[in-house]
């Protein structure tokens, strides 16, 4: 999908984004990201597509500072006035591609996404990984959330049809955006998504949540 229609499109939901059925398990996947993190109150954070800040927010209580990036303005308000009401001001909102996005070479401890890099092509996922490298610091940490196969979907439709009716009886009204990255954004199956990475100098690790739903652990060891 064209990043002008991911900007609109999360432009109009913004309002509502927190309040989807889908919510209370977006929480609990996002619980699960953070449970898994070794903090340092040092750490120097960046959260790519922090949208409502679902992952930004509850960070920078334990770090020093989180840059949190989105491309959608409306949902960078929405992070903003959540912080806010918490009286949370360590968090620098930045409205950017982080495709294009200037960060500062090895300034990063650690960068996590929860459910934005289905948004990039396969290619501009290597593109994201190369920066990911660059401005992490040695033996900094990517741990990413995301829609992604444990099968392969072209081998296994019927797989992917159950999954679907599944979704659609689970979170019969908000299951048409679940439905619909996976029939028009770009989830890679999780092997790729490992190869990338690894094939880009990082150490990797898998954790599946759903068949259509996982966590990938990357440290950059730089010698
Ligand atoms: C499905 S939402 C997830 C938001 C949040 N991380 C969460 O867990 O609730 C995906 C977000 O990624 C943002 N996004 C998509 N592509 C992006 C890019 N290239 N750079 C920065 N943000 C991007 C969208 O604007 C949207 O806010």
């Amino acid at each position: 999908m064209k990043i002008d229609k991911i900007v609109k499109i999360f432009n109009q939901k913004a309002e509502g984004y927190d309040n989807e059925e889908i919510e209370k398990f977006r929480r609990l996947f996002v619980e699960n990201i953070i449970e898994e993190i070794n903090l340092n109150a040092e750490d120097i954070v960046i959260d790519i597509g922090t949208g409502t800040g679902a992952l930004a927010i509850p960070l920078a209580k334990k770090v020093k500072k989180v840059i949190a990036i989105d491309i959608s303005k409306k949902m960078l308000e929405i992070a903003r006035m959540k912080a806010e009401k918490e009286g949370i001001c360590n968090i620098e909102f930045k409205h950017d591609n982080f495709l294009n996005s200037h960060i500062n070479e090895c300034s990063v401890d650690l960068i996590v996404s929860n459910l934005a890099l289905h948004h990039l092509s396969n290619k501009n996922k290597e593109k994201a990984i190369k920066i990911m490298r660059k401005i992490l610091k040695k033996d900094g940490k990517v741990i990413i959330g995301d829609i992604m196969f444990f099968f392969n979907p072209n081998k296994e439709p019927k797989k992917l049809a159950f999954i679907k009716k599944i979704i659609e009886r689970l979170f019969p009204n908000s299951a048409y955006s679940l439905i619909s990255a996976l029939n028009n954004e770009h989830p890679s199956q999780t092997k790729d998504l490992k190869l990338l990475f690894e094939k880009n100098g990082f150490c990797t690790k898998v954790k599946m949540f759903l068949p259509i739903l996982g966590i990938i652990y990357a440290v950059h060891k730089r010698f």
